[in-house]
């Protein structure tokens, strides 16, 4: 592991998966017999995304080694710029990498052939988007059951419903995305996430439009979808006290790791954020 890399290994896995996590320089103890994430649910190793050529190159990860452990929640924090989108992306297989090997699970994801990316997307990874990236023609019920229709699989309704009722979407169901205020259109995009019960989630700033009662609403769905359902969640914050909802949070600064705290409260995340000025 490369300085900077960090591991995050699910280690602790037997109640509910919140476990301590250990960094590469601390000694290993055994993983436990029958703990899930022997295998990190996703990893990259040397991961480096440069975009542009000359003057507007930008090198946006620059050698970056980490691992998120299979049944936990990771929070990814760090000032505008510095890659945590792009590594989301990259994790994802989102977006192609300059140098480097991202793994989901043992699949090294370069060497899928774009058919098996897209359907390995569809079967196991939920992406909420910075963005959210709705479909502007379709309403909402629409676009949260999209990723399943595409993937020729019936929504469970008890489980839609769960889903929908939780977030609160329940009266929006029939309206397009320009007909919802930002904070539903985000929620449309989780709601959209999870409905597959994926094994990743990717959330990039999942609360970032949302007041902080919803924001909790999110937030615990996310610790429940781990806690309960035995996902893994990877969710790019600004918001320390979203950070408090993880079980690690990692810091990026110019595109390298710098930083990770286990069991976050929002004081040692804001006291960090003050320590590294990220
Ligand atoms: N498609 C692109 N083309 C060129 N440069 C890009 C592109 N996408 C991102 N970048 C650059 O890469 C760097 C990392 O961007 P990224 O979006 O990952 O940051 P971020 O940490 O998610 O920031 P924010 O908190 O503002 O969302 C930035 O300098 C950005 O300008
Ligand atoms: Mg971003």
């Amino acid at each position: 592991m490369e300085p900077g890399g960090v591991e995050v290994t699910d280690l602790d896995a037997g109640e509910g998966g919140i476990g301590s996590a250990l960094a590469g320089d601390e000694p290993s103890p055994p993983p436990p017999s029958g703990a899930r994430g022997a295998t990190p649910a996703a990893s990259a190793v040397g991961l480096t995304k440069v975009y542009g050529k000359g003057n507007t190159r930008v090198i946006a990860l620059d050698h970056v080694d980490v691992a998120f452990g299979a049944g936990r929640l990771t929070a990814i924090m760090g000032p505008s710029g510095s890659g945590k989108s792009t590594l989301l992306h990259c994790m994802a297989g989102l977006d192609t990498v300059t140098a480097g090997e991202v793994r989901i699970g043992d699949t090294l994801i370069s060497e899928l052939s774009d058919r098996e990316l897209t359907l390995m997307r569809r079967k196991r990874l939920g992406f909420i988007f910075q963005s959210f990236n709705l479909v502007p023609t379709l309403t909402a019920r629409e676009n949260i059951e999209l990723p399943l229709l595409l993937g020729g699989n019936r929504p469970d309704q008890s489980w839609e419903h769960e889903v929908v009722d939780t977030l609160a979407l329940d009266e929006r169901l029939t309206h397009r995305p320009d007909e919802l205020s930002g904070g539903q259109q985000q929620r449309v995009a989780v709601a959209r996430a999870l409905v597959s019960r994926p094994d990743i989630i990717f959330a990039d700033e999942p609360t970032g439009n949302l007041d902080s009662r919803s924001g909790d609403e999110v937030l615990g769905f996310l610790r429940r979808a781990v806690d309960e359902w035995h996902q893994t969640v990877v969710m790019v914050t600004h918001d320390a006290r979203a950070a408090s909802f993880a079980d690690i949070v990692i810091f990026l600064r110019d595109g390298h790791i710098v930083d990770r705290i286990e069991s976050p409260t929002a004081d040692l995340v804001l006291d960090r954020i003050r320590a590294l000025e990220v």
